[in-house]
């Protein structure tokens, strides 16, 4: 343990509290089973039972290591119906058991687990252990269960759980969710948030507190959003929310929009399988209601049509995928708006100064809404006076908390980590922004927008022809199993095509794959061309971009004159580049900027079928997580 102090143990977790009048195990493990995707280092459950009995698993590795050595107790172990688990990523400290959640105090009477980070941990250990107290992991979590334990048993807060907690949270610094429980108070559980997600679900004589609704939906579908510095008790006839001082606060309810069926496999050996025949039904519910009375309408708008004519330059701030979703909407924000577009990966963005005024729009892309980098860029650029508009797949989390507006994809749940029909609402919502300024600032005439919303209403059907033709990519995949490595390239909105086909197979198959611009490759990447290196080409339309086309198809050919496999992704009826093409892949006719949205889909079929025939998880990458809440 020396040195341990030192550590910083970060996590980007499922957390789930569950009191009513089921047995609590199911309730839970059900819970933590559709919240596995937020990290899967380890998984520990805790349950209630009425006469005062605390009972606590946990186990490193994924949540079946749990479910495996839960069997082994055997049944009557875990008799309770209060109880709260946990499921983790970590980015420090090693995923063993003794660092896995839920902690406990030295009795054994307090239960917490934890999401996000303590920063304050390392002297609140100092405190305690020079109180005493010995420490038996390396987590700063560990901490806030002897502090509410100590809380709990003297002073001003003695017997009073809700209040015990309160004043910890007062305590600590940092971003967390805390779930917990007190084996004197079988009745209720105790939960609070700072900067991480926390939502509690509202059921007939059951109440359940989550990361996600995804943890309850199969038995509510109605929802509060807790905000921040918060504390939920819930007990099984309901919530109470107060601040961190105790004063009543106010939650927002609201009714999750999708049900259970969208949070399971339906059927297919994966999420991200089914994730991906989802994305037409993404696209259409993303675009839904956004054109009404001939106008472009956003969601959650607290930006006037004044502020976005104010507009006088754009940026697009976003991490991985999301950040490919903001490069591929430059292009048409650009075109249609005439204004200048910077896309930036959040990660870097707050870090080198951007000028920025309230003149700035700054539109933060991202799926779960909790990406720290992309979190601390909204920060950052409000802090500078910015506007900023949040396009989020998650309801009422943080990041579109914090937006002046938001924009919702509304892709449903994605639990498959690899981001495929997120990324494709994503483009979608980033064009509605684009045709919203457009129309704010009268770059477009309102039938032009209308016919832009238009051809974007028809790419559903489109991602569908793609979705029934890909069986010749899956045994394209299954035959480039064994490549070392794979290049991508494009030109115009085919080149963030390519650096997301690399992406999705470098964290799927664990291959190395690189995305270049393809007018780049003879300033240094052709020296990689060997005979037989399988390099994917997003073509460009023959009519739409006829010159880039020209361009992509000598590029093609200096390539396969060297020796490298060459795997075409065209469009349907492109006869020039089919001479050029060991592999072609056809893709509908669609207007330029919406290529995208068709080539990136046999980019992610292949990339999961490579992944499968090489025998990996592709739900569940390793040493990735969904959200990634951590800097
Ligand atoms: C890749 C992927 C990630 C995310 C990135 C941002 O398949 O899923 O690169 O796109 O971590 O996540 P969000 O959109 O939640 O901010």
């Amino acid at each position: 343990m020396a040195g341990c102090r030192l550590v910083r143990v970060g996590r980007v977790c499922g957390i789930v509290g569950y009191v009513g009048h089921r047995q609590a195990l199911d309730v839970v493990l059900g819970g933590l089973r559709r919240m596995e995707y937020r990290g899967y280092d380890s998984a520990g459950v805790a349950v209630l039972d009425g006469r005062g009995e605390l009972t606590v698993e946990r186990k490193a590795g994924r949540l079946a290591n749990l479910e495996a050595e839960l069997e082994l107790a055997g049944p009557g172990r875990f008799t309770g119906t209060a109880g709260m688990g946990h499921t983790r990523w970590a980015t420090h400290g090693a995923p063993v058991d003794r660092n896995s959640h839920p902690h406990s105090d030295a009795k054994g009477r307090v239960a917490v687990v934890h999401n996000g980070i303590i920063e304050n941990f390392a002297g609140l250990r100092a405190e305690l252990e020079a109180a005493g107290v010995e420490l038996t992991s390396d987590t700063d979590t560990e901490t806030t269960a002897h502090l509410i334990a100590r809380a709990y048993d003297a002073g001003p807060t003695a017997g009073d759980l809700p209040a015990s907690v309160r004043a910890v949270c007062r305590r600590l610094e940092g971003a967390f969710t805390l779930v917990v429980t007190h084996a004197d108070q079988p009745g209720l559980i105790v939960a609070a948030r700072r900067s991480s997600p926390l939502v509690v679900g509202v059921g007939q004589g059951e109440t359940f507190v989550a990361s996600d609704v995804a943890a309850f939906i199969e038995h509510t579908r109605d929802a509060v959003e807790l905000g921040q510095d918060q504390v939920v008790v819930i007990t099984r006839d309901g919530y109470t929310v107060t601040d961190f001082a105790g004063e009543p606060a106010q939650a927002k309810p609201f009714r999750v929009n999708w049900d259970l069926s969208a949070a399971e496999k339906g059927g297919h050996e994966y999420f991200m399988l089914k994730e991906i025949e989802e994305q037409p039904e993404a696209l259409a519910n993303t675009l839904r209601g956004h054109f009404t009375d001939g106008r472009v309408i956003l969601d959650e708008q607290r930006l006037s049509d004044q502020d976005l004519r104010d507009v006088d330059k754009v940026f697009v701030v976003a991490c991985g995928s999301a950040y490919h979703s903001g490069l591929v909407a430059k292009y048409a924000i650009e075109h249609w708006t005439r204004l200048p577009v910077e896309v930036e990966l959040a990660s870097e963005f707050r870090y080198r100064d951007p000028v920025l005024d309230r003149d700035t729009l700054v539109v933060a892309v991202s799926q779960s809404g909790e990406t720290a980098d992309t979190l601390e860029a909204v920060r950052h650029a409000r802090e500078q006076k910015a506007r900023v508009l949040a396009v989020c797949n998650t309801n009422g989390a943080q990041i579109p908390r914090e937006s002046d507006a938001v924009l919702y994809t509304h892709a449903g749940p994605e639990i498959g980590v690899a981001s495929t029909k997120a990324f494709l609402a994503q483009i979608a919502a980033n064009y509605l922004v684009g045709l919203a300024v457009a129309q704010a600032r009268g770059t477009k005439y309102s039938d032009e927008v209308a016919r832009e919303f238009a051809e974007l209403e028809a790419m559903p059907a489109a991602v569908h022809r793609v979705l029934s033709t890909v069986e010749q990519v899956r045994a394209l995949g299954r035959d480039m199993a064994s490549s070392k490595a794979v290049l991508f390239l494009g030109r115009h909105v085919g080149f963030p095509v390519a650096l997301e086909g690399a992406l999705k197979l470098k964290e799927l198959a664990y291959m190395h794959a690189e995305g270049f611009a393809a007018g780049e490759l003879k300033h240094g990447p052709i020296a990689l061309i060997e005979s037989g290196l399988p390099v994917v080409v997003v073509m460009p339309s023959p009519k739409g971009r006829a010159v880039l086309h020209a361009k992509l198809v000598s590029n093609i050919s200096e390539i396969q004159a060297r020796g490298a496999r060459t795997i075409v992704i065209a469009e349907e009826g492109d006869e020039t580049v089919r001479p050029f093409a060991d592999e072609l892949v056809e893709v509908p006719a669609v207007p330029t900027l919406l290529q995208p949205l068709v080539s990136t889909v046999p980019l992610q079929v292949l990339a999961a079928e490579i992944a499968r025939t090489r025998g990996y998880d592709v739900d569940k990458p390793r040493n990735l997580a969904k959200s990634v809440t951590v800097e």
